[in-house]
């Protein structure tokens, strides 16, 4: 099956060559092609280029792209997709004045959805997931990385990665998961942390590697949750069993957890609001991807991440939703590039490649997706006619977009 996408007004990140991210200054360059061609065949992008370059060939279906923008899929490499309930009370009790911290001090947050995730039959995660993830794809996102960490018990934590791995299998959409035990320490191990800890090593780790259920290995490295030492525990059990790590770090406070990470080859650092300098120069020189997750700023009113400050000493950033029902209950990707751009100055530019080929590397699979490179996976987000990209986050709110292609089936 061929298709011919024609009259493309702006065909955004062109990569002839294969990358796997993009760092510092880098990211203010946003390869594109005006009126341009893109071809694909079956699931792969197969060429491009511009119209005047179209080479004669008799597609199976030709979509007329007149006046719109045709850019990769995006990359959200930080969600908590699968979770069951929501914590609407919680949201309201927010606006009525406590805290995020409050709330948790007071058995609810991670525990509230852990509690509502314990009751909830793996069939009912599912299909409430399931709706989230068609949601999302709706949405334009074409590679979605899901944590477990609302079962917090072996039995549930298997539940939620379960349920991740029939998304994985009746979805198009690539998707990794993640292995979140070490999320809050459940009350009944309040006072005894190493007791958890030892559930997450010695119980929880081996089934999940026995059935093949995570890619990645997270945990919450926060004053009140995890500490690094606790986390590097993790990290070290992660790695006998090939899990290398994407952490939540630095949301509420920073306690050097981000050179803890590095040390141990995180492929991501999540989160960041907080950010000290000595972090930036740990950050420097290593291959792990700082991810940024603006929703969660917003929705929960916490600084944004230093993106200029970052770039400008030459890191990378990537973009991500934090899907989840604590405190970014949207995964909507178009207004996390909208918000990245309004809220932390990043040029539409730096915004479009942190939430392709940089959210791509975040969830390890940049040789495939995040950018129109021959051979990638055809996924691709076709917009409304539009003056240019830039109408996408400046019209934030709106929905901009006609069509989602996931590995070449038009699903919108
Ligand atoms: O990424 N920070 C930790 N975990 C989630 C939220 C957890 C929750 O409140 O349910 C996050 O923001
Ligand atoms: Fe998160």
């Amino acid at each position: 099956m061929t298709t011919l996408i024609t009259n493309i007004k702006q065909l955004l990140q062109v990569r002839e060559n294969h990358i796997e991210k993009v760092s510092g200054k880098e990211m203010a360059d946003l390869p594109l092609i005006e009126n341009a061609f893109l071809l694909l065949q079956d699931n792969l992008i197969s060429n491009f280029g511009s119209m005047e370059n179209l080479p004669k060939i008799n597609p199976d279906k030709t979509i007329d792209a007149t006046g719109k923008i045709v850019f990769p899929a995006w990359c959200d490499s930080h969600t908590h997709i699968v979770y069951a309930g929501n914590r609407v009370q919680e949201f309201v009790d927010r606006i009525n004045g406590l805290s995020y911290e409050e709330i948790f001090n007071r058995g609810g947050g991670i525990l509230n959805s852990a509690k509502k995730l314990n009751e909830t039959p793996e069939e009912i995660l599912y299909q409430e997931s399931k709706l989230r993830l068609e949601e999302v794809m709706q949405q334009g996102s074409g590679a979605v990385e899901i944590k477990s960490g609302y079962g917090l018990t072996v039995e549930s934590e298997l539940k939620m990665l379960r349920v991740i791995k029939k998304l994985k299998e009746n979805f198009p959409v690539a998707i990794k998961a993640t292995f979140l035990g070490a999320h809050a320490f459940p009350s009944e191990y309040k006072e005894n942390h190493a007791a958890y800890l030892d559930l997450i090593i010695n119980e929880m780790l081996p089934k999940i590697a026995q059935e093949n259920l995570a890619d990645y290995i997270d945990a919450f490295l926060e004053t009140g949750y995890f500490s690094i030492e606790e986390t590097e525990k993790i990290l070290e059990a992660g790695k006998k069993y090939g899990l290398p790590a994407k952490i939540h770090v630095n949301q509420f406070t920073a306690i050097n957890g981000i050179e803890a990470c590095v040390k141990h080859e995180a492929l991501s650092v999540d989160h960041l609001e907080i950010v000290t300098d000595e972090d930036i120069e740990i950050l420097k020189n290593s291959m792990t991807m700082p991810v940024a997750l603006p929703s969660c700023s917003y929705f929960i009113s916490i600084p944004y991440t230093p993106a200029r400050k970052m770039l400008e000493a030459g890191l990378p950033l990537a973009l991500a939703s934090d899907f989840n029902p604590g405190t970014t209950p949207s995964g909507n990707m178009n207004f996390v590039v909208a918000t990245a751009c309004i809220k932390m100055k990043m040029t539409p530019e730096e915004a479009f490649n942190a939430a392709t080929i940089n959210g791509a590397y975040a969830m390890g699979i940049s040789e495939t997706h995040g950018s129109i490179t021959k051979g990638k996976r055809a996924n691709i987000i076709i917009s409304k006619p539009v003056t240019s990209f830039y109408q996408l986050p400046y019209q934030f709110g709106t929905d901009l977009i006609d069509n989602v292609i996931i590995e070449g089936k038009i699903i919108r």
